[in-house]
């Protein structure tokens, strides 16, 4: 009996791949995702403010040469002219001194309050800097699985952005590059990183969500409100007690990875 023919495996990314800087749609994607995953007071202003003031972290890769397996093609971002490409996912990295990372790290500063003026290392200066991954996202319709009919590499983008971020940093000089970072919020963030070696900090997020009854208790009398309450490192033990009868509707988890010295996609972390 004849075996049946194998789907070949898919190439990998590298061989697949172009990058370009984001431009503003793709941007105002990812603020609405994020905002959607990650219910944080984050201004846009601040996030194009992050992009602009380093653009070479903030990369959009594209599939070139292929159309995804099947259905419409997605429309390209205003500005975009190359129709033989299409956009596959998105990275974006904020190199923070070492000190402001540090912070971060601790949840002594939140991402909204990161001022890149201030913050970001300064072009020639010599600096030790962590980068903190703020966003990063395949986009499922061109790059997933057979049944939801992408298919295209699907595995592994994460090592391949996150690798493609190191590259970058290793011609600048002056950064001497002290780790990477990131508030991982959804299941399969949580998952990458810890598949690629990043530890837990300690600091986490919770978004509780607390009903509050009307006065005379009526029925339709109520109102839902969300906090959000900051367990910092050494006091993992005790947000049980900050919850106060209200429901964890969503958790971030600082994570963070010192040794880069590897590549993420070396199967070694
Ligand atoms: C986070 C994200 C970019 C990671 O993408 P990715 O590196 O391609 O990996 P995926 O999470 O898509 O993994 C797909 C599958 O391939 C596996 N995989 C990924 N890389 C692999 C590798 N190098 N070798 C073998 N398997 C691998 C994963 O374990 C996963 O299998 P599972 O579904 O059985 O768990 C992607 O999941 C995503 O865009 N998620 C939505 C946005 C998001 O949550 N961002 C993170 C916010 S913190």
């Amino acid at each position: 009996m004849k075996a049946r023919p194998q789907n070949p495996p898919p190439p990998p990314w590298g061989q697949l791949t172009q990058t370009t800087p984001i431009l503003d749609a793709v941007l105002r994607a990812v603020y609405a995702s994020d905002q959607a995953m990650y219910p944080v007071a984050l201004s846009y202003p601040r996030l194009r403010a992050w992009v602009d003031a380093c653009p070479e972290l903030s990369i959009s890769f594209r599939i070139s040469g292929r159309r995804p397996a099947v259905g419409p093609p997605p429309p390209l971002p205003a500005g975009e002219d190359d129709c033989a490409a299409v956009a596959a996912g998105v990275v974006m990295v904020l190199p923070l001194r070492r000190s402001h990372w540090e912070d971060l790290l601790a949840g002594r500063l939140k991402e909204p309050e990161i001022e890149p003026g201030r913050m970001f290392p300064g072009e020639r200066e010599v600096e030790e800097v962590g980068l903190h991954v703020y966003h990063i996202e395949r986009f499922e319709a061109q790059t997933g699985s057979e049944s939801t009919g992408g298919g295209i590499a699907k595995k592994g983008f994460a090592e391949f952005a996150l690798d493609e971020v190191v590259r970058r940093m290793q011609s600048r000089l002056e950064w001497r590059v002290i780790g990477m970072s990131a508030l991982t919020a959804t299941s399969a963030g949580k998952r990458t990183f810890e598949r690629l070696g990043f530890t837990p900090t300690g600091y986490r997020e919770l978004f509780v969500v607390k009903v509050a009854i009307g006065v005379d208790g009526a029925g339709d009398d109520s109102s839902q409100k969300m906090d959000m309450i900051c367990v910092y490192p050494g006091d993992e033990g005790r947000p049980d007690k900050c919850l106060s009868g209200g429901v964890v509707a969503a958790m971030s988890e600082m994570a963070v990875k010192y040794n880069l010295s590897q590549p993420f996609n070396s199967g070694s972390s």
